[in-house]
């Protein structure tokens, strides 16, 4: 939601601002803009829509050759997305620019204030009203540190904030509340940025900015304060992730190559949390294990494709640890009045690790004495940082918007942590966790397999490209698969989804069935109580008002072919494990579907990748 880039060093600004917008622009493209120093002055290029119309400007009106920048890739808040809604905002003599990540929640009376002042706004932006109070404290403190510390401090809400003084050149600041920052740290130059795939080509040691803190930085120098100017510990670490992580490889999109990611992800989620003896060893679970015994109560928060992973795992640790678990998601619950006590883990499950309303979910669950242990893709994001335990999906960087690897990697993590609160609370004796982690270890082979056999879904999205309403069923794990296999079609495809319970078909959602309608359907393994039978019941009665039948079941299953149109085989696993696999083909079709009809998979409409506001 909103990249941020910033460069001071001795090699030209502007391209490495452009590149690093663009490994930004996964976090918005409603806009994008620049603002370099240049002889004391500055100068700025901003255009509405994606990075390639700032390029276009760019082209046909140069900036002078600079050595320091800053740079904004916006997902809209207040106002449109338009030229002048885009950042950097410039104070009204053009001396201080600033791009904004976030919401400045007490704007309105800000910006009454600084119009009794006289200052008359080029935009509808919350945003812009930082650049006037910038400029107007500079003359009170001349320091851009220490004006920028003073204007936090009458900041409300969540904000990154990245500022430069034409009178300051070779000097960038930059501010953090909430909201992500890293500085990169070069030989000789510096970089700041939303996220560090903005600036791994360049370097790998980065600096973690911590909550209320604000870093100035020069070419040669890093200093770190908190917003009162006392001066602050920083967190310096090693990037993992190389730059091929955050490159297309030869694939037409960004998801397309995550979802053939999905068998290393999950591989890399696994390595070292199991010992020899087939022992889970979360080390960093640094709960205390007494507590993880006295746990009544666990309650999974989070949004999106992260709540449908946890949709999932209710069913694994119900069923391993028998502790009741509910799922909410992390925008409803905070407002209304959850019951969370000492006794209750709460797990927050973020690919991002700033989404706010999960945020907001776990600093709620935390002041009512809660345990939060987070589930997160990225090192040092603010929910792992701001929860007692942390497990890292090591699925490295997700760019697509639509979420493939973190969701299979987070199922992952999840059964990881059921496992091993089995393990501690022994509700399942040694044999079976160690046969069940033995499954677990064999699942990146068998999405391997199933991408393998992913071909056919080219002819069924061909075939099905034209229609307008698709359905998806499942029962137990195969419901939450239902919905996110329906959520992938409608984010990148823009096309009317929905994913239903099977069995509340009769309840409802079979009016909606009509001649050609497509209906896919995931089927339980064969065995499980009458589960399989019921789902093959739910196939015939939707057939049998002319549905479009697209089957997913373990090959080898007799009676799921019978009835389908399509036929989609996935390897044999237990129940419980088959959610890993029977989303590959779903994520893939809706990624066909969308590149067929000529839309940009990795940056659907209206959506971002990371959304850092309520
Ligand atoms: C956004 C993204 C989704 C994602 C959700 C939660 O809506 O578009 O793909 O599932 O946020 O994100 P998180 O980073 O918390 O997993």
């Amino acid at each position: 939601m909103c990249g941020i880039v910033g460069y001071v060093g001795p090699r030209p600004a502007q391209p490495i601002i452009i590149d690093g917008l663009r490994r930004m622009e996964y976090r918005g493209y409603d806009s994008a803009g620049i603002t370099v120093v240049a002889d004391g002055q500055l100068a700025a290029r901003k255009k509405a829509g994606k990075l390639a119309n700032l390029e276009a400007e760019l082209l046909a009106h140069p900036l002078p050759e600079s050595h320091q920048g800053i740079g904004h890739t916006r997902w809209a808040t207040h106002g449109g997305p338009t030229d002048a809604n885009a950042h950097p905002h410039l104070s009204a003599d053009d001396r201080v620019a600033v791009v904004h990540n976030g919401i400045i929640e007490n704007f309105a009376t800000l910006r009454a204030e600084l119009a009794a002042d006289g200052i008359e706004f080029r935009s509808q932006t919350d945003s812009e009203a930082v650049a006037h109070l910038l400029r107007r404290q500079l003359d009170v403190t001349p320091g851009l540190a220490d004006a920028l510390r003073a204007v936090c401090r009458r900041l409300e809400g969540a904000f990154t904030l990245v500022a430069v003084d034409a009178a300051q050149p070779g000097l960038i600041v930059a501010a953090r509340r909430s909201s992500p920052l890293v500085v990169g740290v070069g030989e000789g130059e510096m970089f700041l940025a939303s996220d560090v795939a903005s600036f791994i080509e360049h370097t790998r040691h980065a600096i973690e900015l911590g909550q209320d803190q604000v870093v100035a930085i020069t070419a040669g120098s890093v200093d770190v304060t908190d917003f009162a100017g006392r001066p602050a510990e920083v967190r310096p670490y090693e990037i993992e992730w190389d730059l091929s992580s955050a490159e297309k490889g030869g694939f037409d999109w960004f998801m397309r190559k995550e979802i053939f990611e999905q068998p290393h992800a999950a591989a890399d989620t696994l390595l070292g949390r199991i010992d020899p003896d087939g022992r889970l060893c979360l080390d960093e679970m640094r709960i205390d294990r007494a507590l993880l015994r006295s746990v009544d109560k666990i309650v999974i928060i989070a949004c999106g494709t992260a709540y449908h992973a946890g949709l999932i795992a209710k069913y694994a640790i119900e069923h391993w640890t028998r502790v009741p678990c509910e799922v909410e998601l992390a925008s409803e619950f905070r407002y209304r009045d959850p019951i969370v006590t000492r006794t209750t883990l709460v797990v927050a499950i973020s690919q991002s690790g700033e989404t706010m309303d999960t945020l907001m979910a776990i600093r709620h669950a935390r002041e009512q004495h809660a345990a939060v242990v987070a589930i997160c893709n990225t090192n040092g994001a603010t929910i792992p940082r701001e929860s007692d335990a942390v497990i890292y999906t090591h699925a490295g960087p997700e760019i697509g918007v639509a979420s493939t690897k973190c969701f299979t990697a987070q199922i992952i993590a999840c059964y990881l942590l059921g496992l091993y609160l089995a393990q501690e609370r022994g509700t399942k004796f040694g044999d079976e966790i160690l046969s069940l982690v033995e499954e677990l270890a064999g699942i990146p082979d068998k999405m391997q397999a199933v991408l393998d056999s992913l071909e056919p879904m080219k002819a069924l999205a061909l075939d099905l490209v034209a229609n307008k309403d698709f359905i998806f069923l499942g029962r137990h794990v195969g419901y939450p698969i239902a919905l996110e296999g329906a959520l992938k079609l409608k984010e990148i495809s823009y096309l009317h989804a929905e994913g239903f319970a099977a069995g509340e078909l009769k309840h409802g959602p079979i009016a909606l069935v009509e001649p050609g309608v497509p209906v896919f359907v995931v089927v339980p393994p064969q065995g499980r109580d009458s589960l399989h039978d019921k789902v093959i019941s739910n196939i015939q009665e939707v057939r049998a008002r002319g549905a479009k039948t697209i089957v997913l079941a373990e090959e080898g299953d007799p009676e799921a072919g019978a009835f389908a149109t399509k036929l989609i085989e996935l390897p044999v696993v237990p129940t419980l494990f088959q959610p890993m696999l029977a989303i590959i083909p779903l994520q893939y079709f809706a990624c066909e579907v969308a590149t067929l009809k000529g839309y940009d998979v990795d940056q659907p409409r209206n959506l971002a990748k990371s959304v850092t506001v309520e």
